[in-house]
């Protein structure tokens, strides 16, 4: 066998001339995979769902290794709001070659208390605006050949919560569509794939970890016996959005220390 000796990881990861959307970038791992990107070179499009001191605060960090970087808006519950988003970023650049498919809402609810309008809105944010966006963003994708789709799950779809089953549902359903459209996009260079993270030091979960019981009954489930910080999940978001992860597709990354894994 003849070995080609001149790996060059750094080339590899680097994203200099990418165009990168992270979803839900104004916060907690979105924004953290967001700064990663940015950190590598890549044109970043922080979201949230409305100008915010978080989203400012959000794109300044972004902007100090990428300075052109923006932000766009909207509420990923309605329907339009992929397409507005498209026409938003339509006015700065191209449409991204990266999507990092991140914003999601969550409740929590007893499986047969849900009301109708609560599993919709869950499923229209975490699933349908994912799909959406992906479309949007194919086609150019598909005539550049080569693009990144990384979708964020949750450990829900392995460890479902008795209070979140439609929440689990929708990511569920979100990692089963990565998995259906990756065989189909695979030749045109474009890679899709999930990330699944366990529990997040994040503002959604802030409320319910600053219950000390509450935080030791899930600290004693997970192997490691900490969270996570929002930035353990940006090293593996770089690997799949990069050239390094040419050759990883379909695949779902679980960041959780442990956390499924059967005792
Ligand atoms: N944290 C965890 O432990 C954990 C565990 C498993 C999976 N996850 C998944 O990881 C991802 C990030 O979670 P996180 O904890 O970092 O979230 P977070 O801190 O709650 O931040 C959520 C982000 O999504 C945006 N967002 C919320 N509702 C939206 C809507 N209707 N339309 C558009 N954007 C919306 C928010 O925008 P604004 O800032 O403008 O409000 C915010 O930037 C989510 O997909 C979540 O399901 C998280």
């Amino acid at each position: 066998m003849k070995y080609d000796d001149d790996i060059n990881l750094e080339k590899k990861f680097d994203l200099h001339g990418r165009r990168a959307l992270v979803t839900g970038s104004a916060r907690g791992i979105g924004r953290a995979i967001a700064i990663g990107l940015a950190e590598y070179g890549a044109q970043v499009i922080v979201h949230g769902v409305s100008q915010s001191e978080h989203l400012e605060t959000a794109l300044a960090a972004v902007k100090k290794h990428s300075p052109h970087s923006f932000s766009v808006i909207g509420d990923l519950s309605f329907p339009n709001t992929p397409n507005s988003i498209a026409e938003q970023i339509k006015q700065h650049c191209q449409l991204p070659d990266i999507l990092v498919l991140n914003a999601s809402v969550q409740y929590r609810t007893k499986w047969f208390e849900i009301p109708l309008e609560e599993a919709v809105r869950q499923m229209q944010v975490n699933f349908n605006a994912s799909l959406a966006l992906m479309q949007i963003c194919f086609p150019l994708m598909r005539e550049q050949r080569w693009g990144r789709i990384v979708t964020i799950g949750s450990v829900q779809e392995f460890r479902p919560h008795p209070d979140m089953a439609i929440y689990a549902a929708s990511k569920s359903a979100q990692e089963n569509l990565v998995r259906n459209v990756a065989r189909q996009v695979a030749s045109y260079g474009i890679t899709v794939n999930n990330i699944a993270p366990g529990v997040f030091a994040t503002d959604r979960n802030e409320e319910a970890l600053s219950n000390p019981e509450y935080a030791k009954l899930i600290t004693d489930c997970i192997p490691t016996h900490t969270y996570a910080e929002p930035s353990d999940a940006a090293g593996a978001a770089l690997l799949l959005c990069s050239d390094a992860g040419r050759y990883i597709t379909g695949a779902n990354i679980v960041i959780d220390g442990g956390l499924r894994l059967p005792g």
